[in-house]
């Protein structure tokens, strides 16, 4: 029996590495929304309850989010949940319709609905989310993968509750915000301490990475981004910074956003297809770690072009040691899980150091 203490099985995560901008032997990689939809064992596993059955369950949880660490070889898991599950826990009145996404059919209207919306208790009110946490990370931390938890952040998860549902002009939310700024940043003080507890306890069980998904924050100016978001995304950052984890912030056409979302407080910051990794770089500074971005919607197409496209993702960010290989959004159903395993191939056969030819 040897004294040393027991070495990390994560010491050697490349995920990890390449979120601290530390030298790392392979170009990670991951997709956000690996887990469901596009997969066949997904589907057959799911049931056709609410994807809120489904996460409720850590039985299947933890497989559904095993099944594309199997099949792609990916070299992180995120874990499978839904950044509405802390406001539907709490018991606000939030669904996830199929096909749709997050419906409200009591909207937040006024300061009375602060009330539906009390501090979240992960032990007693998601103990099936530490739960799945906790069988993920015994399950993958041997084999080296890191388990990713996550939450939504408050401007996101507010404009499901304000709107009542997916929105394409975030009318109500931003009226809201206008209209009554003290209700509204009181709104978001609420999710903002929602997420933080709730990241909290996904890393006390073991998740050694966290994200936070502001998907919609590109719908906003970046002056009302810094006067009506930020300081809350600030504010989770600053919760969760000694916890030893790196914490990513993503969201979707922030491409003027994309500083903000650096001084928010982020180790890695998301990049979506639009906005160059060079470009991302330079908004961003080179002290922080860049994920993304490749274009989802071009993985159906015939792999010479789709090999192109990998390539120049990984020639934009020319041998910077921080960056994390992902789509520039998530996984849509219609995606070829055969294409995106060749995609996890060709990222890890190329050099971290820069995109050169795949090794023989
Ligand atoms: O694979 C993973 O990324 C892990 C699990 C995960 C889900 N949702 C499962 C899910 C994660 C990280 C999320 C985050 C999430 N949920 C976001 C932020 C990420 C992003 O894509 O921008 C948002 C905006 C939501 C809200 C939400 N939930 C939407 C817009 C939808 C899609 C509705 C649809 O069916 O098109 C959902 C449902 C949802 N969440 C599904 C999954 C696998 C599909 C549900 C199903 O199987 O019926």
């Amino acid at each position: 029996m040897s004294d040393s203490p027991p070495t990390d099985p994560l010491a050697g995560s490349p995920f990890l590495a390449a979120c601290r901008c530390e030298p790392h032997d392979r170009i990670p990689v991951w997709f956000m929304r690996q887990a469901g939809r596009s997969l066949p064992e997904y589907l057959a596993i799911r049931g056709t309850g609410s994807i809120l059955e489904a996460v409720g369950d850590p039985d299947r949880a933890t497989e559904i989010t095993l099944q594309p660490v199997r099949r792609y070889g990916v070299d992180a898991a995120i874990l499978y949940s839904d950044i509405v599950v802390p406001v539907h826990a709490i018991g606000f009145g939030v669904e996830i319709k199929p096909g749709v996404g997050p419906v409200a059919e009591n909207p937040f209207r006024s300061a009375a609905d602060l009330e539906r919306i009390r501090p979240l208790e992960p032990d007693v009110d998601t103990p099936y989310v530490l739960e799945t946490v906790r069988r993920l990370v015994a399950e993958l931390n041997p084999h080296g993968v890191p388990v990713i938890g996550f939450a939504g952040a408050p401007f996101t998860v507010a404009s499901y509750l304000v709107e009542g549902g997916p929105s394409r002009d975030w009318l109500k939310t931003k009226s809201l915000m206008h209209g009554d700024p003290d209700l509204w940043h009181q709104l978001m003080g609420r999710l903002a301490d929602m997420a933080i507890v709730s990241l909290e306890s996904q890393i006390e069980a073991g998740a050694r990475s966290i994200q936070l998904f502001d998907s919609w924050a590109g719908a906003l100016t970046v002056s009302d981004y810094r006067q009506f978001v930020m300081p809350h995304s600030v504010a989770i950052f600053d919760a969760v910074a000694d916890l030893g984890v790196p914490r990513i912030h993503f969201g979707v056409t922030t491409g003027e956003l994309l500083s903000s979302m650096g001084e928010a407080g982020a180790d890695v910051v998301g990049v979506d297809w639009r906005t160059p990794l060079s470009i991302a770089r330079q908004r961003v500074g080179t002290d922080k770690a860049l994920q993304g971005n490749l274009d989802p919607a071009i993985v159906n197409a015939p792999w010479p072009a789709v090999e192109a496209a990998v390539r120049a993702v990984v020639a934009e960010n020319a041998g910077h040691p921080g960056h994390v290989f992902n789509l520039g959004h998530g996984v849509m159903p219609s995606l070829d899980p055969d294409a995106l395993k060749r995609i996890v191939e060709l990222v890890h056969s190329l050099d971290p150091g820069g995109s050169t030819p795949p090794r023989p």
